[in-house]
């Protein structure tokens, strides 16, 4: 679905991603991990078009998006639930979840019903401000604007930091069922490893802006979180 080539990018004259090459497939969690600092929210930004890329290539079934803008980026099917969330805060829920209208193609002018299956806590607060909500509950409707725009792949940026253990297993049930149901890749940035053992389907592991370690979530040993991840 989403495969990334020599990619590479710089802040300035600072390196910070360096020939990454990563596989994403449909129908499956890809979790990209790594210690602070090493790249990850700076390779979610690239593959989403918020920053450019320098180098490499970066593949949505088999289109090069590397040189379109993020607003197409999100209309050829890519969507982010950022680090932090962003929701709009003055905004209602609902008035939150229809920005994500724009990402589809369809012309659909109304918020699909199986955004409130998956996640019933934003019909039932559909008229509160964004802002209101409790740091999982934003987390819910990060996660459900990203998916009004029926997008192919979505990427989660640390999507449980912050958040209180039964929402976090909620969201992991979430992004599980829909990639069983639904011909999505999903990427989560993840240092919450537990996270990534439960529900992860393969892994990548960042440093220093490059990838120097991958492979299947059964394949994620102690060893391997020793060497790249402890601090
Ligand atoms: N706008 C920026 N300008 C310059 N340098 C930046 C900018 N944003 C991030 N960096 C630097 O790039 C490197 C990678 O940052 P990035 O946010 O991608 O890391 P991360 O892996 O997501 O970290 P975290 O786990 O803390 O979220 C860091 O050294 C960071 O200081
Ligand atoms: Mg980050």
């Amino acid at each position: 679905m989403l495969k990334l080539e020599n990619v590479s990018f710089s802040y300035g004259a600072i390196m910070t991603l360096r020939q990454v090459n990563m596989i994403m497939e449909r129908n499956q969690i890809t979790c990209v991990i790594g210690r602070n600092g090493v790249g990850k929210t700076t390779l979610m930004k690239n593959i989403m078009g918020s920053l450019r890329t320098n180098s490499g290539r970066i593949w949505l079934e088999g289109q090069d998006i590397c040189r379109l803008p993020a607003n197409k980026r999100a209309k050829a099917g890519v969507a982010l639930v950022p680090q932090g969330r962003h929701i709009f805060p003055n905004l209602t829920v609902e008035e939150n979840l229809r920005v994500g209208l724009e990402a589809r193609t369809d012309g659909k002018r109304t918020i699909p019903d199986e955004v409130f299956d998956l996640f019933p806590v934003l019909k039932s607060m559909s008229e509160r401000k964004g802002g209101d909500l409790s740091g999982g509950q934003q987390q819910q409707l990060a996660i459900g604007r990203a998916l009004v725009g029926d997008p192919k792949v979505i990427l989660l940026d640390e999507p449980t930091e912050g958040i209180q253990p039964n929402i976090i297993e909620r969201i992991g049930i979430v992004l599980r069922d829909l990639v069983i149901k639904k011909d999505v890749a999903v990427v989560i940035v993840e240092q919450f490893l537990d996270f990534v053992k439960e529900f992860g389907h393969r892994f990548y592991i960042m440093n220093r802006g490059t990838v120097v370690a991958q492979g299947a979530t059964p394949e994620l040993t102690e060893k391997l979180i020793t060497a790249h991840l402890h601090v």
